[in-house]
């Protein structure tokens, strides 16, 4: 494989000086806080955004085009009505597929040559979310070979297209608030799931309508919120974190703890919903800023070749995260201290295994399973997990969220990592810690 089809945090010598420096690579050195300019929240969140976008428009530009997946075209429409009333005409791309495959993504570029939106609007979840802005990014740069883009990297957006808003439909990825988006490369064999990296990839404009959350089924809600939980946990874990982030994530993992239970078992639950709501979106902006954890990482991986979803991949991968890492930094202490952890005179390994075990009971709670072999949709034999193991590794190594580990890790850690996640028994998870 040459050095173009491969993304830029794959390169061995660039990997290796980040990992060499820690997770504190670029600590204060490039540090800008991003975040979308306007969010509108609450119940006439859609009215006030369609009034906002109508104000801004002049008459030769009102056009959006609708990314939606088939299965939400609905909720779609229900904007699309509204817009048509302030003279906004739309379009649909509705061809939005889980972890957004890089040829569905040009087909949507292509609609945009034709039809020249001056907004691009997301209604759906990360898929959804990371689909618009890529088709953004292709569409206004045709010829960007993703993989050169390292970061910081500006590539002028926002040219052609004047307004990239999103309404998440699921309240976890956090793809509202944050500038990264997973494309699936379908170019590579096999396709592997590639982080881009740009700030223009941050939503203008995001709306927190509590209507377009409301009907997520349970098993659904669960698994956007442990994302939400990973992301704001993971990050807190990275020593590159700064004030900024900490605030967002320590506060967002306090709202999930005492909401997702709640909207998972009462969908109803409308304070439950919108807290859920806000939770992600500030978790958004707490890992966006810096980066996810090795969940991620490894999550990014099994995801990749089982087709679980991501919310459950990373949930199952959080405790080995923070075991791992814990061996060096006391971040977890804080952690602890959310889920009610007594931190005052003890050792180090007894507070970690309390966290775990109060982070275990809070999944079983939610039905989240804790681990490879709890997965039932779909279910996940050993032998082709184990047999999946050398490419797990690798796709894990090469992930972009390797870069912030706060302990530096090898393929061989990963691969320990990996090995105990099929059981993922407590001990095992303590063993992360001392060895
Ligand atoms: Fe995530």
């Amino acid at each position: 494989m040459s050095r173009r089809d491969i993304a830029w945090y794959e390169n061995d010598m660039f990997k290796s000086l980040y990992i060499k420096a820690g997770s504190n690579a670029f600590r204060g050195y490039h540090s800008p806080i991003i975040s979308p300019k306007t969010t509108f929240v609450g119940t006439n969140s859609l009215n006030d955004f369609i009034n906002h976008i109508s104000a801004y428009l002049s008459d030769d530009e009102r056009r959006v085009l609708i990314v939606v997946d088939k299965d939400l075209r609905k909720l779609g429409e229900r904007v699309a009505k509204r817009m048509d009333q302030r003279g906004i005409n739309s379009r649909f791309y509705d061809n939005v597929l889980p972890d957004a495959p890089k040829n569905t993504i040009l087909e949507g570029a292509k609609i945009c040559e034709e039809y020249d939106p001056k907004i691009i609007l997301a209604v759906g979840g990360g898929s959804a979310m990371d689909t618009a802005k890529l088709i953004l990014l292709f569409y206004e740069k045709p010829e960007i070979n993703i993989n050169n883009m390292s970061a910081p990297y500006y590539a002028g957006l926002r040219k052609k297209v004047k307004i990239l808003a999103a309404i998440p439909t699921t309240s976890g990825t956090g793809a509202e608030t944050t500038f990264i988006a997973v494309v699936t490369d379908t170019d590579r064999d096999p396709p592997k799931k590639t982080e881009v990296v740009l700030y223009e990839f941050c939503p203008d404009f995001v709306v927190l309508h509590p209507d377009f959350v409301k009907t997520m089924p349970p098993g659904l809600t669960m698994g956007t919120g442990m994302d939400a939980l990973a992301h704001a946990m993971g990050s807190y874990m990275l020593t590159m974190s700064t004030l900024f982030t900490d605030m967002h994530n320590l506060k967002a993992i306090e709202i999930i703890l005492d909401y997702l239970p709640r909207s998972v078992k009462r969908g109803n639950d409308m304070e439950a919903r919108e807290k859920m709501q806000m939770a992600a979106y500030i978790a958004g902006i707490g890992f966006g800023n810096i980066s996810g954890g090795i969940e991620h990482s490894l999550g990014h991986s099994f995801g990749a070749l089982f087709h679980v979803h991501h919310g459950i991949c990373v949930g199952v991968f959080l405790s080995a995260s923070i075991a791992f890492q814990a061996k060096v930094t006391n971040r977890f202490y804080e952690l602890a201290k959310l889920f009610k952890i007594d931190v005052e005179n003890r050792l180090r390994d007894e507070i970690l295994k309390d966290l775990l075990a109060e982070l275990r009971k809070f999944m079983s709670n939610i039905n989240c399973p804790l681990s490879i072999s709890e997965i039932e949709s779909p279910k996940v034999s050993k032998e082709e997990y184990i047999a999946q193991l050398d490419q797990m590794v690798d796709f894990a190594f090469n992930d972009y969220c390797t870069l912030s580990s706060t302990r530096k890790i090898s393929e061989l850690q990963y691969r320990k990592i990996l090995e105990i996640a099929y059981e993922n028994k407590l001990e095992d998870l303590m063993n992360l810690f001392y060895s």
